[in-house]
């Protein structure tokens, strides 16, 4: 069998939705388990925490019914709302909780009779610019949706640019609009996602929504004593399948990114961007080789990537590799420090491994 596992600690996982929780004592926590609990399997990381949350959030209905088809009972949040106001029959029939974002999705609520309120979070923007009403406009909808029958347990909702960024200023500017609707509406809030869960306390609402700290992924530009707390969820491993010694100059794989600079013993490792290892990694970005960083040596191919271990003299076939996550040592390579030599975010590395890599969920210390 191909020794490449995504590796699920479903105590880190846990560990990590606890430890949201102490940041915000005040505020209920939604777990966001969209996007495949962000790579990691949504119906088996939903029902590791089902027995805590108050609520699941997802994306779209189709991620809420496939919770519900494996036994999910609790809460769940369509973050994004309806797609079509057909939907608005598989809400109430299955108790969902939506959001609204745009006016077409009050009408089709407003038009629909459910045969229980559904609880609604009203999408405000407060400068993402993406979804939601302008914060000049959210009071007239408020108005309308807070006595209709149709509704209960109305929100405001809105989501941060910056959170993760030092700089609080544009944050600031969103958080004042959001206090003064909140304070004219007398409305419940519910804003912090997981950098402002960390860094923010003044967003800690009646709710909040951390997605990627829940894997253990530190969002926050600079790593304070709450994140170094988290624990990695995912730990995508596989083995050395070969190993090649090489002369000064040769060089490996496409287009010879990478020569030898001395006598060099290099690993190919089974895994590639086929399986979602980001093609973009530079020469040198970190692995973990029997729980020793070794850098990546050569552009990444499709089922192989190829690392430097001359530096590790019991490299040999079947040597464990982790690629992010922790190794068999203890050892810990974390997917923030990877993504960095990926140009990229943990967001997209997680939810980037393909269903190749077969994933294995622990609930103990793996
Ligand atoms: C509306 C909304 N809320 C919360 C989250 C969770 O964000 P994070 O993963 O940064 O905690 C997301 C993620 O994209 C989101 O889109």
């Amino acid at each position: 069998m191909r020794p490449l596992v995504a590796h699920i600690d479903l105590d880190a996982l846990r560990h990590n939705y606890q430890l949201a929780c102490r940041c915000a004592p005040q505020s209920r926590s939604v777990a966001v388990i969209k996007a495949d609990a962000y790579g990691h399997g949504a119906l088996a990381c939903a029902r590791a925490l089902e027995a805590d949350v108050p609520a699941f959030a997802v994306a779209c209905i189709e991620e809420a019914l496939s919770l519900r088809e494996g036994g999910i009972r609790a809460p769940i949040i369509l973050l994004e709302g309806i797609f079509s106001a057909d939907e608005l029959a598989l809400v109430d029939q299955h108790r969902l909780w939506t959001s609204v974002h745009s006016a077409w999705q009050v009408e089709a609520l407003l038009a629909y009779a459910p045969q229980q309120p559904i609880p609604v979070w009203l999408k405000v923007d407060s400068g993402m610019h993406r979804l939601g009403f302008p914060p000049e406009e959210a009071p007239s909808v408020w108005q309308r949706l807070v006595n209709a029958p149709q509704v209960t347990a109305l929100h405001l909702m809105s989501h941060f640019a910056t959170a993760d960024a030092q700089d609080a200023s544009y944050f600031n500017r969103q958080m004042a609009a959001l206090q003064a609707l909140a304070a004219e509406l007398n409305a419940p809030l519910c804003l912090a996602n997981s950098p402002a869960t960390l860094a923010w306390p003044a967003a800690h609402g009646d709710w909040n929504r951390p997605g990627v700290m829940l894997y253990g992924s530190d969002p926050l530009e600079i790593a304070n004593e709450i994140t170094q707390q988290l624990r990695p969820v995912m730990s995508l491993r596989s083995e050395i399948m070969a190993l090649r010694e090489l002369s000064v100059g040769e060089q490996v794989g496409y287009g010879g990114r990478w020569k030898a600079k001395r006598p060099s013993k290099i690993a190919v490792v089974a895994a590639g961007y086929g399986d979602g290892y980001d093609r973009h990694a530079v020469d040198g970005t970190p692995v973990l080789v029997n729980g020793q960083r070794c850098p990546i040596a050569g552009k990444v191919s499709m089922d192989m990537l190829t690392v430097d271990v001359t530096d590790v003299p019991d490299a040999v076939i079947g040597s464990e590799v982790v690629f992010w996550g922790t190794a068999s040592n203890g050892a810990v390579l974390s997917v923030d420090e990877v993504a960095r030599y990926c140009d990229t975010i943990s967001y997209t590395l997680l939810t980037g491994v393909l269903p190749r890599a077969p994933r294995r969920y622990h609930r103990a210390h793996i």
